[in-house]
């Protein structure tokens, strides 16, 4: 067990281990850190060396409830704030987590095993952005007037849910909720968001530094799991909107409850997403762009990851090479070092799932495998949950590792013949969240853009979400779109009717 957690620091604080101690066993509820109505935690780890590094409020439904009547109740007094006014405080909080990025930076690394340089930093820095792009969209609260009879006035307005229940996953923790509380409080909403039982540390200095700007109440923030606290956060009839990031399989159990109450959802899930690589590219800029695509330096886990390559057959056997080869140099290690570009797997179950999906396509017969890169020889590091990027080819297309989502550094790579048998591969997937093409041949590249079943489709580059470009996927991969104007007006506010007859 940890000492008793003391108060968290003011000033940035680039000693991870204390911030990470100082945030232990609390919430945030109603503007203040307090622990779990039941007093009861549960340890947090740093998966580069497996040891304890916190204990996190271990939140249950009474936890919930008090989570939502203060949100309930901060929301009626936000709402009344102008939404420029609402979007300025967003903007200044932005602002906070810019002087704090270097800390929230270490933080997730701790806590996620992500590289600092390659990942965890970014990710910071994303948030702000994230913060501030939104914090400037108040002013895009706008209604219309409709032109229903000549002395009838007829205008809507758009108006804000109520609270937010908001479930984020581990993997981008900040990033995730970023997309969502942002929009979600420049509305006119409030928020509760359930953090991800394996990264539950930088969520919640986020959310203390926020509180430092917004009124209390507006922001809380649970720690547990997802029966235990996940489940009665979707359930609790006083949550009027429900915005989840993970796994497909739990999307459907909150789509289901959100559909009993009732209310609606925006669902980000899974993906298995292809990169089509034709032999015309820019070869050595797509192999450098599989590598951003494949999201390495995050060990492969992204629901937009290139999981599925598909390389046109002149070039397949030397593209396979150059991308081992590429891979093979990148610096395994430990995540707070800037030399490290890949850091760990989040947690042993996760680590253990990925390994069976190697071992079976080891097992697989005629299937090529390459395992890529040094594991860290650092006797600290002994324990960690490190695993070697794999690429692997002839895989068959019935192979799980084909067909499902690893969310590990495992990528397939396939050779094709022509257009329009990669569309059909590409779309054989009951995902669609990304996909990317790689050509200099426009006329193919945006033939295929409009027909690839997918939220978001790039040609010759393959970027992680931005502000103010929608994303969101289709079939398995989710409902709703985020990131973008769009995703504020269409998933954090009703439109109403005002009609005024003054004839
Ligand atoms: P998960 O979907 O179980 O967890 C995501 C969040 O949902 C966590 O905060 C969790 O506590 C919560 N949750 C779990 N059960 C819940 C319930 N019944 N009601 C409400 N909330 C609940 O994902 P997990 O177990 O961490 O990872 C499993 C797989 O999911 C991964 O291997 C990966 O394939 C996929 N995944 C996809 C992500 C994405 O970004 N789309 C993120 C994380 C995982
Ligand atoms: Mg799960």
């Amino acid at each position: 067990m940890l000492d008793h957690p003391h108060a968290t620091p003011e000033a940035p604080c680039l000693d991870e281990r204390a911030l990470a101690r100082a945030l232990s066993g609390r919430h945030l509820i109603g503007g203040r850190l307090v622990p779990a109505g039941s007093g009861k935690t549960f340890p947090i780890h740093n998966p580069a060396t497996r040891q304890e590094v916190a204990q996190a409020a271990l939140g249950d439904a009474a936890d919930v409830d008090a989570a939502v009547e203060n949100a309930a109740t901060a929301q009626k007094s936000w709402a009344k704030l102008p939404a420029r006014k609402r979007g300025a405080l967003v903007a200044r909080c932005a602002e906070l987590i810019s002087a704090h990025v270097e800390e929230l930076a270490r933080l997730i690394a701790l806590e996620t095993g992500k590289a600092l340089r390659t990942e965890s930093r970014v990710e910071a820095n994303t948030v702000a952005d994230i913060l501030s792009f939104y914090g400037g969209l108040g002013s895009e609260l706008k209604g219309e007037s409709v032109p229903f009879a000549p002395d009838v006035l007829s205008v809507t307005v758009r108006e804000p849910l109520g609270v937010v229940g908001a479930i984020i996953p581990w993997n981008v923790p900040m990033l995730l909720m970023a997309l969502k509380i942002a929009p979600a409080l420049v509305a006119g909403n409030t928020v509760v968001v359930k953090s991800a039982e394996e990264a539950p540390l930088a969520v919640l200095r986020i959310c203390e530094l926020m509180n430092r700007i917004l009124p209390p109440g507006c922001f809380n923030m649970l720690s547990g799991f997802g029966p235990e606290c996940g489940a009665p956060l979707v359930a609790h009839p006083k949550v009027r909107k429900v915005t989840f990031t993970g796994s497909a399989e739990v999307g459907r159990i909150v789509s289901r409850t959100a559909a009993e109450k009732l209310v609606p959802v925006t669902l980000e899930l899974g993906g298995k997403s292809p990169m089509l690589v034709f032999a015309d590219c820019d070869f050595d800029k797509t192999v450098a762009g599989a590598i951003t695509s494949m999201r390495f330096t995050r060990q492969g886990q992204s629901c937009t990851a290139a999981s599925r390559i598909y390389v046109e057959r002149p070039i397949f056997a030397r593209f396979v090479d150059a991308l081992a080869a590429r891979v093979d140099a990148m610096v395994m290690g430990d995540p707070l070092d800037e030399k490290t570009d890949i850091g760990t797997i989040i947690s042993q179950e996760q680590f253990d799932k990925v390994r069976r999906y190697i071992d079976e396509g080891r097992a697989s017969e005629g299937a090529g495998t390459r395992a890529c890169s040094r594991l860290p020889q650092d006797a600290a590091l002994r324990e960690g949950l490190f695993i070697q990027p794999h690429i692997f080819t002839d895989l068959p297309n019935s192979s799980r590792l084909v067909q499902e989502e690893i969310f590990g550094p495992v990528t397939c790579v396939f050779p094709f013949d022509d257009a329009q048998a990669v569309l059909a591969a590409a779309n054989d997937s009951e995902y669609g969240l990304a996909a990317s093409i790689w050509t200099n041949n426009l006329r193919i590249g945006l033939d295929l853009a409009h027909r690839l079943e997918a939220g978001l489709v790039q040609i010759n580059q393959n970027l992680v979400v931005q502000a103010n470009l929608s994303y969101g996927g289709v079939k398995s991969s989710g409902l709703g779109k985020e990131a973008s104007l769009e995703s504020m007006l269409e998933h954090f506010t009703h439109k109403k009717t005002i009609m005024v007859n003054y004839g």
